[in-house]
């Protein structure tokens, strides 16, 4: 069988089946709930989807064609996968740097392990007061990113929050004034360490906000460039801003900026949690590895996870997935995945480039439940758009004397992904309304409103507790889905072609807005536009 037959096939089955009900599905195989799969004591069910023994045997028939084993086996290996951008992409090697990974006869991870040591000299020496600010121990850290070099970090110091025993950690990514200003402006200049986090240190936001956070600590600090580091692969450019080189951490090429949380740019997060338990937080992701590398596709966790995705959006159209989190310390993970799913997969052309045969990856958002209940539940019960949603729960909080609060969380948790498929019928909504003491056209009004279509798949993903290790393992998952979803779709998940050109419009505009330049060449909705900000007549030409 070919790909396009693959697709091809999955397609006419999708036709097939597309109107059945999933509760159905339950109640003619009463062993359904093996749609499921574990990793040490993670568990993913999948069974709340249309996805029978059929389809996933397809799927997985797509998977293979796709050529995953090969390709999964070349990124392992260190081969140039990033073929755009002719790089290797060994993000993996970061949780696992005893295992040499050869290139030429060579092993490339001797400087990776030599910066994994200062950091962890570098993290103690802080958490300890070894290295000061001219005020004393350093109380505060700010880390200042944008895209890769803040999501990653700034999501997993607040998912690990009951870990962190270091200093305390902000983040200031937004090219916006109020981002730097309202962070810094609590902080004591003379405690705070400043940690410019960026790959190339070139993008705009950070050099702008590293810029700006220099001159607020000159106003309090004799020598700041002693209260700075930088984590970048630039060592002239942090050079140039002054940063000394035993303050400097770098990473190689084959580290993309969204995948990079495992090395340098973790940093932040070392201080917060220690060097072991950031030690505990890698050895979750090369857990999540092994089972990668060796599981049997029907059982393993991030093949299933990318098939189901597969099969929701590129398969019955849905074009969007939600995440949702029950977990209150994961509420940033929905915008770390927002760019490592899309900023990896929404590519409009294959590896070759030639069109690309399928849609690209789907629109990713969320927010923790039960928040996301009080807000837009509302159109993935009753909107006429299928969401296929994700949640994420642990089985026990980090708040012992308040179990009974997250007891509530996992009811409203399970409860959702059981309304979801099971809905409320119009027959059920009449009755609930004749209870109610409605009868005839009013009744058949308020039941119409009160129906809820069920038959919404969702995946739910349970861990024992946000621990370091879980997060290691949960995020690796998802970067392994990510991955397994690109070689189907035939994409390059590594480079990220499509951010630059509003960064060159960006350029050229700036100096419009100084007026510096003429408007010359931008249509008339922009200089309308560009006119208002300078304080001119808002419309016409
Ligand atoms: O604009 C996108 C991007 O290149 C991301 O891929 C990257 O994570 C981010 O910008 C930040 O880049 P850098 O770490 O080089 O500042």
């Amino acid at each position: 069988m070919t790909a396009m037959t693959a697709w091809q096939s999955l397609r006419e089955h999708h036709a097939a089946v597309k109107n059945r009900s999933i509760s159905e599905l339950f109640e003619k195989d009463k062993d359904r709930a093996r749609f499921s799969a574990i990793c040490g004591d993670m568990l993913f069910d999948f069974s709340k989807t249309n996805i029978d023994d059929e389809i996933l045997d397809r799927l997985i028939d797509l998977a293979g064609q796709a050529g995953l084993a090969d390709r999964r086996a070349a990124m392992f290996a260190g081969d140039a996968i990033n073929e755009t951008e002719g790089r290797a992409v060994l993000h993996t090697a970061l949780r696992n740097l005893d295992s040499p990974i050869l290139v030429d006869g060579r092993d490339i991870l001797g400087p990776a392990r030599a910066t994994r040591a200062r950091l962890i000299r570098f993290a103690g020496d802080i958490r300890a007061g070894r290295i000061a600010g001219q005020g004393g121990r350093i109380t505060d850290v700010v880390n200042i990113g944008i895209g890769g070099s803040d999501l990653g970090p700034a999501m997993a110091c607040l998912a690990l929050r009951p870990y962190a025993d270091g200093p305390r950690c902000h983040f200031v990514s937004n090219v916006d004034a109020a981002h730097v200003h309202d962070t810094l402006a609590p902080l004591n200049p003379r405690t705070t360490l400043v940690i410019v986090a960026s790959k190339t240190f070139t993008t705009i936001e950070t050099m702008t906000n590293a810029r700006t956070a220099r001159d607020w600590m000159a106003a309090s600090v004799a020598d700041p460039a002693t209260q700075f580091a930088a984590v970048s692969t630039d060592a002239a450019r942090t050079a140039a801003f002054g940063i000394a080189p035993e303050r400097v951490f770098g990473f190689d090429d084959w580290v993309g900026g969204r995948y990079s949380l495992w090395g340098p740019i973790g940093l932040p997060l070392m201080l917060a949690i220690g060097a072991d338990a950031f030690g505990d937080f890698l050895a979750g992701g090369a857990a999540m590895d092994r089972h990668f590398r060796e599981t049997p596709a029907r059982a393993n966790l991030p093949v299933l996870l990318a098939l189901t995705g597969i099969w929701h959006n590129q398969i019955c159209g849905h074009a969007t997935r939600a995440v949702l989190p029950y977990d209150q310390r994961l509420s940033r993970l929905p915008a770390y995945l927002q760019q490592l799913e899309m900023e990896s997969n929404g590519k409009r052309v294959a590896m070759d480039g030639t069109d690309l045969g399928e849609h690209s990856g789907p629109v990713v958002w969320g927010e923790p439940g039960t928040n996301g209940q009080h807000a837009f539940y509302q159109l993935i019960h009753q909107g006429t758009r299928i969401v296929p949603c994700e949640f994420l729960l642990a089985r026990e909080g980090h708040e012992p004397g308040l179990a009974h609060q997250h007891r509530l969380l996992a009811a409203n948790c399970l409860a959702q992904s059981e309304a979801l498929m099971r809905g409320r019928s119009l027959a059920e909504a009449r009755a609930l309304m004749a209870a109610r003491g409605l009868r005839g056209a009013e009744r058949e009004r308020q039941a119409r409103h009160r129906v809820f279509p069920g038959n919404r798949p969702s995946t739910t993903l349970l861990y024992p507790r946000l621990t370091p290790f879980s997060l290691g393992r949960i995020i690796a998952l998802y970067e392994h889905r990510v991955f397994v979803e690109g070689v189907i779709l035939g994409i390059n998940s590594f480079d990220q072609w499509g951010v630059e050109l509003g960064k060159e419009l960006a350029l050229t505009m700036e100096p419009i807005l100084a007026g510096r330049q003429p408007a010359t060449g931008k249509d008339a909705s922009t200089r309308m536009l560009l006119r208002y900000l300078a304080k001119g007549p808002a419309s016409g030409s």
